[in-house]
């Protein structure tokens, strides 16, 4: 009989990490648990502190939790270290992290070799890694000679260039030009799509609703929403967003707006002329209440309703959570 069991390639269960600093106790981590499984990607993200790195450390073997578990494809991460180690490749950025009088290239099969990845076969790999992030041309120049983003780039084919199973990615695009995020972003896609399971933390939303299947928002070491962008709206108690493009919007109409019952949050934003306002509502939007106010004001085209981005769901809810 074949057994045709899925398990995850990266999995958490309840998995908690402190350190002690000055005889104090901080719990980074709380009994964190979420599983990646082949072609997901997974987007972390909470605010400075919230415990991200930390656990990006621990899934990478770099950190050894206080309790829970920790696997990779099934192997216990923290008994089994370097087997897990096989599967796994790591941005955790910064300039930090090569032989900087060494080339790119250099570093690459030093890096490489470690990994396993041997023979001609390290050539081609460290090949592809390079045009991937598009170092090729630079591949025999000093990395001190490097731009900040050209190190995070040469970050990234070091993360690839064993073609792991999992992937983790600590704020990848930090430093970036806007072309190479974007061609990050595509990286991630391309990786995703062949199977590899990913685990990414950003500050950036616009990032993490373009790549994340799934999404895990932590705040101070604990899980506080599991799910998708509509679970983060769910848990932010956002609902629907009426939007609308008048001549001109003051504190009046807001106020006003602000005054109908069903009516969660009003914001507006000024620039070229025109304005455009937002109406977040609780539940279903009522338009008749609000074309009644809108009647008298100078609109501009039509009112339309809006699912919140990620980035307003998030402000929400982890603002809300931080005055708490
Ligand atoms: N080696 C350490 N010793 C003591 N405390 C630590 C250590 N590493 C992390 N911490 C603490 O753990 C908490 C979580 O830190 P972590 O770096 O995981 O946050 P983060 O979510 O990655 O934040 P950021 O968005 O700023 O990168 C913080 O309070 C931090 O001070
Ligand atoms: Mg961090």
């Amino acid at each position: 009989m074949v057994v045709n069991e899925i398990r995850p390639l990266l999995e958490f269960d309840r998995v908690s990490r402190s350190f002690v600093t000055a005889g104090r106790t901080v719990t980074a981590v709380k009994e964190v648990s979420f599983s990646v499984e082949r072609g997901q990607v997974l987007a972390l993200l909470g605010p400075n502190g919230a415990g991200k790195t930390t656990c990006i450390k621990m899934a990478a073997t770099l950190l050894v939790q206080s309790s829970g578990d920790v696997r990779v494809d099934g192997i216990d991460a923290a008994n089994d270290p370097y087997e897990a180690r096989k599967l796994l490749g790591l941005v955790l950025g910064g300039e930090r992290g090569f032989y900087l009088r060494a080339s790119a290239l250099d570093n690459l099969n030093f890096f490489a070799e470690l990994q396993g990845v041997r023979g001609a076969r390290r050539n081609v790999a460290i090949r592809e890694a390079l045009e991937r992030v598009g170092l090729a041309d630079r591949a025999t120049d000093r990395v001190e000679t490097y731009s900040r983003g050209m190190r995070q780039r040469l970050h990234i084919a070091r993360a690839i260039v064993a073609k792991p199973r999992v992937l983790l990615l600590d704020e990848p695009s930090i430093g970036l030009d806007p072309v190479s995020a974007r061609e990050l972003r595509e990286l991630v896609t391309d990786l995703r799509d062949s199977g590899v399971a990913i685990v990414l933390t950003t500050h950036y939303m616009h990032e993490a609703e373009a790549l994340a299947d799934t999404i895990t928002v932590i705040d101070r070491g604990a899980v506080i929403v599991e799910g998708d962008a509509s679970a983060v709206a769910h848990a932010a108690g956002i609902g629907p967003i009426s939007s609308a493009r008048l001549a001109r919007v003051d504190e009046r109409l807001r106020a006003r707006l602000l005054q109908l019952p069903e009516v969660m949050g009003v914001t507006y934003d000024s620039r070229g002329g025109t304005a455009t306002i937002d109406v977040r509502w609780a539940d279903t939007p009522n338009h008749s209440a609000l074309n009644e106010v809108l009647q008298h004001e100078h609109l501009i085209g039509a009112v339309f309703d809006r699912r919140a981005t990620l980035e307003e769901s998030y402000l929400a809810l982890v603002g809300a959570n931080d005055a708490a």
